[in-house]
């Protein structure tokens, strides 16, 4: 595996592969790597013939400098999955590169940065769609895959990519979860056991609504009065928002139907978590399965 640091050395690596007629996939990460991230290196794989991987932390996306201070980061790790797991490329953008004194140029994707975890997170948005914007520069790329756990994030990524006629294939991939339940995240690191197990409320809320969904309930107040009731019975929870959207204008509708989506936020032992399902979904065991995605 080639370990990259420098932007111009990255461009003209990739651009070589593209002129020896390969297709290269791109997995942007923010390191601390687990399953969900290894499952989107595999749908890289199978879409292109390299395949680069990014690790970088990126500070303009952390609105609370304690959150970024505690983002877990274990590069040696990391760095061993990807070679065990066949990655061409590993980019290590510095920080000092990517933005350097005196940098001024960010991206908006207006209605999208504002909703839900943008009302929570101020700043954001901008952030990911920027760092996205320039890593998809350094890393012209056929295709990028992105996890569904993130559903905001990657609604708003299609989005810019579409705005600004980016030439890169955007795939979403299904989210991976524990046995339990529990959606796999970098952020599950900093959870202890018990903290583990009352995050199981998260998936078992959605589960609730989707099962009364099955039954033939529509109304969407009722369902999430449903899956509220769930979150409410965990005293371990801190709930910042809990609905069911729009998949693709992540509005709230008053009836569901297809193409709704379950999406939670909340905080267990003082971490962040979110979560997001199909209403139409099955959350399985160890992997969810979604009868509607999202459209390019
Ligand atoms: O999902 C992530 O890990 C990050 O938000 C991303 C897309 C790598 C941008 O920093």
């Amino acid at each position: 595996m080639e370990c990259v640091s420098n932007i111009h050395t990255i461009q003209t690596l990739v651009g070589n592969y593209k002129s020896s007629g390969l297709r290269v996939g791109f997995v942007p990460t923010m390191g601390a790597l687990h399953e969900g991230h290894l499952s989107l290196i595999a749908k890289a794989q199978e879409q292109s013939d390299r395949v680069v991987v990014s690790i970088f932390v990126n500070p303009s996306q952390f609105n609370n400098a304690e959150d970024l201070a505690a983002y877990p980061r274990t590069l040696e790790r990391d760095k061993a999955l990807l070679e065990q797991y066949g990655v061409d490329v590993l980019f290590t953008p510095k920080t000092e590169e990517f933005y350097p004194e005196g940098y001024q140029t960010w991206i908006e994707v207006s209605s999208l940065s504002t909703l839900l975890e943008g009302a929570f997170r101020p700043g954001h948005f901008t952030g990911v769609a920027t760092v996205v914007c320039k890593l998809f520069h350094a890393v012209p790329a056929d295709v990028a895959c992105f996890g569904e756990k993130d559903f905001q994030q990657l609604a708003l990524i299609r989005q810019m990519v579409s705005d600004l006629h980016m030439p890169i294939d955007i795939v979403g991939c299904p989210t991976i979860r524990s046995d339990a339940g529990l959606a796999l995240s970098s952020r599950n690191s900093r959870l202890s056991e018990a903290g583990k197990t009352q995050a199981l409320v998260l998936s078992q809320a959605m589960k609730e609504v989707i099962h009364a969904y099955h039954k033939g309930e529509r109304d969407t107040q009722a369902l999430l009065h449903l899956g509220q009731q769930q979150l409410d019975s965990e005293a371990g929870y801190t709930s910042e928002y809990f609905v069911v959207v729009n998949d693709r204008s992540l509005v709230e509708e008053s009836e569901c139907h297809e193409h709704s989506r379950i999406l939670v936020a909340g905080y267990v032992e003082g971490v962040r978590l979110i979560d997001n399902a199909s209403i139409c979904g099955i959350i399985n065991q160890s992997k969810e399965t979604s009868a509607s995605n999202v459209q390019a």
